[in-house]
């Protein structure tokens, strides 16, 4: 799998509270070599704005709503979080940035790799001609 998609996760629905969870290989098409996360988020800030060239993603709203905007190179596609049982998988070299963060969200990312500056992509242009050859 390395396609963009939303994945959906299984939801253990509970009167003393839901629960949802992921793991690799079900849900998940990669082992998670990093966690992290975006929080305190002031409003109209935007997060990211680069591609990575080898790095994979998987991006879950745990509590709130923001949107992230993805490019391949050739197309712009958005997709709005705000439930904690969708993830969205994202592949190595697409273009994303988060925006519109909801007050008190929560951005889970998991990633295959170990942060590694030298893996981002920063200049559009770059980007471009890198997947577009
Ligand atoms: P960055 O990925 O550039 O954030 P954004 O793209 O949302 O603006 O990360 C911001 C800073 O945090 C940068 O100095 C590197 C550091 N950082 C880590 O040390 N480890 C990590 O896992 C991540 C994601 C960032």
């Amino acid at each position: 799998m390395n396609q963009i998609q939303i994945i959906q996760l299984p939801k253990i629905i509970d009167k003393r509270g839901n629960l949802s969870f992921f793991e690799y290989p079900n849900q998940l098409p990669f082992n998670i070599a990093r966690t992290y996360w975006l929080y305190d988020v002031p409003g109209g800030e935007v997060r990211g704005g680069h591609a990575y060239k080898e790095q994979q993603e998987f991006i879950i709203a745990l509590s709130g709503s923001f949107d992230v905007v993805l490019h391949d190179g050739q197309n712009e596609h958005v997709f709005h979080l705000n439930r904690s049982y969708y993830g969205l998988y994202i592949p190595k070299k697409v273009w994303r940035l988060i925006q519109n963060f909801s007050t008190n969200s929560l951005a889970l990312i998991v990633s295959d790799q170990k942060y590694n500056a030298n893996d981002y992509i920063r200049n559009f242009e770059e980007f471009k001609s890198l997947v577009n050859g």
